[in-house]
């Protein structure tokens, strides 16, 4: 079924010329862009994003690394757009993700890991609300 996922090419991406690499492997993959924005959150808005992780011991370091410069927002679509995304995106931890994914293949972090994919269709929802409540 079709679904829309949001997905961030977040700030490590942007610094190290990835957006282009990491954009074609959604495209090749056959998902369709249907909104796409390049800019800076502040810490309110990475707060609400995610708001799951707000206590995390880890939470501060990711707070600041997601507000370092610019991302690039987006929405996809496609047939289980979500899942989809996730399996390109790779485990969490690019040192342990696997060969071929994004975060395997071009990354080295666990906390700078080049991208977000919603993880179920209502965190999509509540999402890509936050971040394109026009669409
Ligand atoms: P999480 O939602 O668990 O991962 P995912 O992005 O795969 O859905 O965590 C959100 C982000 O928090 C994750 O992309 C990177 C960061 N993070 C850390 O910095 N340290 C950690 O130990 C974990 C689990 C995540
Ligand atoms: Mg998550």
């Amino acid at each position: 079924m079709s679904e829309r996922t949001l997905v961030l090419i977040k700030p490590d991406a942007v610094r190290r010329g990835l957006v282009g690499d990491v954009l074609a492997r959604y495209e090749r993959k056959g998902l369709s862009i249907v909104a796409m924005d390049l800019r800076t959150i502040d810490g309110e808005t990475a707060d609400q994003h995610y708001g799951e992780h707000l206590e995390k011991a880890w939470y501060p370091p990711l707070r600041e690394f997601v507000i370092s410069g610019p991302l690039v927002a987006l929405v996809l679509e496609g047939d289980e757009a979500v899942e989809a995304v996730r399996l390109l995106n790779g485990a969490t931890d690019a040192r342990k993700a696997a060969a071929g994914s994004i975060r395997g293949d071009l990354g080295l972090s666990n906390r700078e890991n080049l991208v977000h994919g919603s993880d179920s269709v209502e965190s999509a929802a509540r999402e890509i609300k936050l971040f394109f409540p026009d669409i």
